[in-house]
């Protein structure tokens, strides 16, 4: 299947599930309120990767990203890190919970991929 539907209401805030989408996993994180103002407050001069929280999500509380690190692709651990989103134990990268490299080899922020809100309980990725 090339798009998956998800049920919001099934991932509780501050969690963050794994699904499986086009044969790779995929993060759909429910973020708490600090977390969203966190990530929204980012001074994007910080960022190897510059990219605004607001540019990563459609609604602030749920981040929904490719599970695959940007440096050899392994699959990181969410709720880990120096900055609370996800960590790579491969090579030890860290991203932020909006996905966004932060510290080692990555290169690039956790791939966001396309997606919309079918309503407020449902979103369709792909
Ligand atoms: Fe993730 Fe190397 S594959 S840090």
């Amino acid at each position: 299947l090339s798009k998956i539907e998800i049920k919001l209401s099934d991932i509780p805030e501050g969690k963050n599930m794994t699904f499986k989408w086009r044969g790779k996993p995929l993060f759909v994180r429910h973020r708490t309120d600090k977390e969203i103002a966190a990530e929204a407050s980012v001074d994007l001069s910080e960022l190897r990767d510059p990219q605004h929280d607001k540019d990563r999500v459609t609604n602030p509380s749920w981040v929904i990203v490719i599970g695959v690190c940007t440096h050899l692709g392994c699959v990181p651990i969410a709720n880990a890190g120096e900055y609370g989103g996800y960590y790579c134990p491969c090579h030890g990268s860290h991203y932020d919970a909006s996905g966004r490299i932060r510290k080692g080899p990555a290169p690039l922020n956790l791939e966001v991929p396309y997606y919309e809100f079918a309503d407020d309980n449902t979103v369709i990725v792909g």
